[in-house]
């Protein structure tokens, strides 16, 4: 890891703590017990290559030197963070990436609910927010980031549950990564302020992929809904009408493209 560059590009973000690793089993673990040391808040992770990257559902995350960004942000949350559905941080990340997308490379990403980036309807970041406990205290939410930059990210030999993609294939330039992260910091902080809001939802929504088309969403191995996605509501939920005119509010899922595909 070039810490020099990291530090230069990171020079106008709010930072207060970084911990730059070439290798480590999953930057969401070492961000987890770094809030059991005492991490303040903004605290970041980062690592070149994870050798146990985790992901939504127990699904596994390749990280690849040069070719993914992957990092863990961690939050103190305020009372009033605190007092926000805790499901709204996970899009609130996908906000982040997504307009930081769009500022620096002027693309136009869709977030796959709940907050996985797309590009042209493949996934190009994944995200996975946990939180850290003291008692009934919370004491921190890891928000954990992977990004494919380069083909190289995607994972070899294997097809992903969902198309995947990287951003190097629609930008036509080289991407920086660390002025990437310096930017979905950037844009982070911005969304932190409005997390909840009218202008959050509005954009959540906005950005929101297949809306309007029936999808199948997979609530557990044994159960899934098949219908049309119509919104999100202020917990977070996904809202999907199926064809019997029941509308179903989903907390927790995977969204798939059509009702047949795997
Ligand atoms: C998903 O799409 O299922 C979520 C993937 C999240 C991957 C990121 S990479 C940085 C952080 N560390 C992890 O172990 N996971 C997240």
């Amino acid at each position: 890891m070039d810490e020099e560059a990291l530090t230069r590009a990171l020079k106008d973000t709010p930072i207060s703590a970084m911990r730059a690793l070439a290798e480590t089993g999953s930057t969401n673990d070492i961000a987890l017990q770094w809030i059991d040391a005492g991490a303040e808040d903004l605290s970041l992770v980062i690592a070149d290559r994870q050798t146990q990257g985790r992901g939504r559902l127990n699904h596994t995350w390749v990280t690849e030197p040069d070719a993914s960004l992957a990092f863990s942000l961690i939050l103190k949350p305020t009372a009033v963070e605190a007092a926000a559905p805790s499901a709204l941080f996970a899009p609130m990340c996908g906000l982040a990436v997504a307009t930081a997308l769009e500022k620096r490379y002027s693309l136009y990403p869709q977030i796959k609910w709940p907050n996985d980036v797309l590009l042209e309807r493949q996934k190009c970041c994944g995200i996975l927010v946990e939180a850290a406990w003291s008692g009934s205290q919370l004491a921190g939410i890891v928000l954990g980031i992977g990004i494919n930059i380069q083909a190289g990210a995607l994972p070899a030999g294997t097809t992903t549950r969902f198309p995947a993609t990287w951003i190097e294939k629609y930008t036509r330039q080289s991407v920086d990564r660390f002025e990437l992260l310096a930017e979905v910091l950037k844009q982070l902080a911005a969304w932190r302020g409005q997390i909840g809001s009218d202008l959050f939802f509005r954009e959540w929504e906005r950005r929101l992929a297949f809306r309007g088309e029936i999808i199948r969403v997979e609530e557990s191995e044994k159960s899934s809904i098949i219908g049309t996605e119509y919104g999100v509501d202020s917990t977070g939920a996904l809202l999907v009408q199926s064809p019997d005119g029941i509308q179903h509010r989903i907390e927790v899922g995977d969204v798939h493209l059509s009702p047949t595909q795997a």
